[in-house]
């Protein structure tokens, strides 16, 4: 389908994402595709997806992309947690002085997390790790949460 990828601006993505995604109904397959578009662009350290499961109040990592992550994670705990639970975008500029920060990769140093809500109800978060501090700006806060309203849609 791609032979190679090139994507300079969040618009692109976005628009690449749209295309990718539209034709297919199946929620593993549109977070999959959306992660691997997601780290041709960043090329950062780990970028995936945590699902809610309501029956243990936990999110479960989901399609990603990165090194092996840690699996469950409480509603409520960790950066992951805290803005699922708030519904709220975190950026961490430098995890460390994160309270309650799961480190998963000791060579993660800072972290956005964008809440996947669908009709009110939440359906997991987008997170992404960086390997330097204060990685993350409004650009990409801007960009991110137009990427998790157009995948929303989809999954
Ligand atoms: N650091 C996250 C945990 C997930 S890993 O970054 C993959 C957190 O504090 O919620």
């Amino acid at each position: 389908m791609f032979t190679n990828i090139e994507i300079k601006d969040y618009d692109t993505l976005n628009k690449m994402l749209k295309s990718l995604i539209e034709d297919e109904t199946n929620r593993i397959a549109n977070l999959s595709n959306a992660s691997s578009l997601l780290n041709f662009f960043l090329k950062d350290k780990l970028v995936g997806f945590y699902l809610y499961e309501e029956s243990t109040n936990e999110l479960v990592l989901g399609p990603f992309q990165g090194l092996p992550a840690c699996v469950r994670i409480e509603n409520g705990k960790g950066v992951c947690g805290t803005a699922f639970r708030g519904n709220d975008i975190f950026i961490v500029d430098n995890v460390n002085e994160f309270p309650g920060h799961i480190a998963c990769d000791a060579n993660s140093k800072s972290e956005i997390v964008v809440p996947l809500y669908k009709d009110g109800k939440g359906i997991g978060v987008l997170d992404i790790d960086a390997p330097i501090y204060d990685r993350f700006t409004e650009e990409d806060r801007n960009g991110l949460k137009a990427f998790v309203d157009t995948l929303i849609n989809y999954i």
